[in-house]
């Protein structure tokens, strides 16, 4: 593999941007709200979600502790090809065990972790795929939260509580912490926030429930 990446002109640093949570917990929601203001801004990103990722990349894995550390391998080598070319790369998907996402950041460096973290007891009522009630009901074995561990960030750079905070202002949280980062140019951000700003308003009204 070829090691010689450049980037264009004025574009920034790309990060990987990484939501972890329990199903349920909004990861996929939030991720397209941030890569709704990161095309307002005219970035080149990628959305690497892990139920579409387990659909063709991991196509095939379980959800025992080892097939999941290789899905979360594989989502973070793909990221760090993109990442280092210029593309920030979104990340969505429970990746429970902490090792395993430091790793990622071990690997990747430009790394933002986001800890998407409503109570268990909300992602439990939401259910929007129906999986915590055949999960509780011993239908599902393994299932994260329930019969298998989530081991939450120890020092995640943003920590978003979709319980108590709208969609917008979670996105605009992730927004902050990369422009503080050097991620994004500080003018455009500014001005990108503002204008998917109604955009973003019509999407939390539809999407509320319907969507993970
Ligand atoms: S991870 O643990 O390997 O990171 P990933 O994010 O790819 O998980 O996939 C999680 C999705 O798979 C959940 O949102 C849910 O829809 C589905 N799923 C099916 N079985 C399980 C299970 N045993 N534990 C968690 N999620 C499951």
């Amino acid at each position: 593999m070829s090691d010689g990446h450049s980037r264009a002109a004025g574009e920034g640093r790309a990060a990987v941007v990484w939501f972890t949570g329990l199903s349920g917990a909004g990861k996929s929601t939030l991720a397209e709200a941030v890569a709704a203001k990161l095309r307002g801004l005219g970035r080149r990103f990628e959305l690497l979600d892990g139920d579409v990722v387990r659909t063709h990349l991991s196509k095939g894995l379980s959800f025992s502790r080892e097939d999941r550390d290789i899905n979360v391998a594989r989502i973070a080598f793909v990221a760090h090809l993109l990442a280092r070319n210029g593309i920030t790369v979104l990340v969505a998907a429970i990746s429970p065990f902490r090792v395993t996402r430091d790793d990622a950041r071990a690997l990747i460096g430009d790394f933002v972790e986001v800890h998407v973290a409503p109570p268990l007891d909300e992602c439990i009522k939401r259910d929007v795929k129906g999986l915590y009630k055949r999960a509780i009901a011993g239908e599902i074995a393994q299932f994260t939260g329930i019969s298998d561990p989530y081991e939450p960030p120890l020092a995640a750079e943003v920590t978003v509580d979709t319980s108590a905070v709208s969609v917008d202002e979670g996105a605009r949280a992730v927004l902050s912490a990369l422009r503080e980062r050097g991620y994004l140019d500080d003018a455009a951000t500014a001005d990108a926030a503002a204008a998917t700003d109604e955009t973003q308003a019509a999407r939390i009204t539809g999407s509320e429930h319907g969507h993970e």
